[in-house]
């Protein structure tokens, strides 16, 4: 019998991808991370778990033939709803026939870990995008992530939003760490004064670690970037936002590796479906 090789039985690291408020670049964050993922050469998958009008599929100019709603009435293997995007980015896109993964039952999410399996990815990354606000759903998704990215935007609904969320992810759903990236930032000062306040608060009345992950510059090239319908990494290489997410790209590789006997994506669905997990028997 030929073994796997040693990358394939790692399992692949989960990254959650939330925010309180709406709008602050959840989805243009979850694109860019994911393929500058993939421009460092790590097998990455991309989970669209929001159906918006700004969808990732959509972002990244991917048509889907079908979605995971496909796969539950029985019309397709999760195989056909995988889209490959640019540089064999994969993209599992949004459900159409269900407003939010949130409303999947616990049934369809074993269901989910059967198909995933069958695939057998030797993957590396997995980044999930979420809706944004804290439905049962998304802190799921966030619980069974290995970290967890809170995008905030320099709007005080951004800030109260995003200290909720935290605060139920903590109280919650044991998650111990939480990154927080500032969006749409209009000068260097702008992302750690942001994190500042944030860190403030919830060293106070909080008991989780929150990490500054870094900063996104507003930028013009990276709204172009989408009127073309690519990720600003693959677009505009050397637009300041496509700097700003290799950046964090090159943090995230750097967060403590996953630890287990295997590399695929069933493991990351049989955490939701083991859930809730008891705080502190999270990886790391
Ligand atoms: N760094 C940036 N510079 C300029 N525009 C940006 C930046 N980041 C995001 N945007 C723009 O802000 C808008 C919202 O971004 P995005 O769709 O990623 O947010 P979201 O958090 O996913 O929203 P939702 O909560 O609706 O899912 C988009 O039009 C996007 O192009
Ligand atoms: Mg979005």
């Amino acid at each position: 019998m030929q073994l796997p090789d040693a990358s394939a039985l790692r399992m692949p690291r989960v990254i959650a991808v939330a925010s309180g408020k709406g709008g602050v670049g959840k989805t243009t964050t979850s694109i860019n991370l994911a393929a500058a993922m993939v421009n460092a050469g790590q097998r990455t998958l991309l989970l669209d778990t929001d159906l918006g009008l700004a969808n990732a599929d959509v972002m990244l100019g991917l048509s889907p033939r079908f979605t995971l709603s496909d796969v539950f009435a029985g019309k397709c293997t999760l195989a056909d709803t995988l889209l490959e995007g640019p540089n064999g980015l994969l993209v599992v896109p949004a459900a159409s026939g269900k407003q939010h993964m949130a409303q999947l039952s616990a049934q369809e999410h074993v269901g989910l870990v059967h198909a995933f399996s069958e695939l057998d990815l030797p993957l590396e990354v997995m980044v999930i995008d979420n809706a944004a606000g804290i439905a049962d759903g998304v802190l799921t998704f966030c619980q069974a992530a290995h970290d967890v990215v809170v995008v905030v935007c320099d709007e005080p609904a951004s800030m109260t939003d995003a200290y909720a969320l935290i605060k139920v992810l903590g109280r919650d759903r044991g998650v111990q760490r939480v990154h927080v990236l500032a969006s749409q930032v209009a000068d260097a000062a702008e992302g750690p004064a942001l994190f500042a306040k944030l860190e403030r608060v919830v060293s106070r009345f909080l008991d989780i670690t929150l990490n500054y992950l870094g900063a996104i510059p507003r930028d013009e090239w990276l709204r172009r970037a989408v009127q073309r319908q690519e990720a600003v990494v693959d677009a505009f290489p050397s637009a300041p936002s496509a700097a700003a997410y290799r950046e964090v790209a090159r943090r995230a590789r750097q967060w403590q590796q996953p630890t287990g006997p295997r590399g695929h994506v069933e493991f990351f669905l049989e955490r939701l479906v083991g859930q809730p997990a008891a705080p502190g028997s999270r990886t790391p």
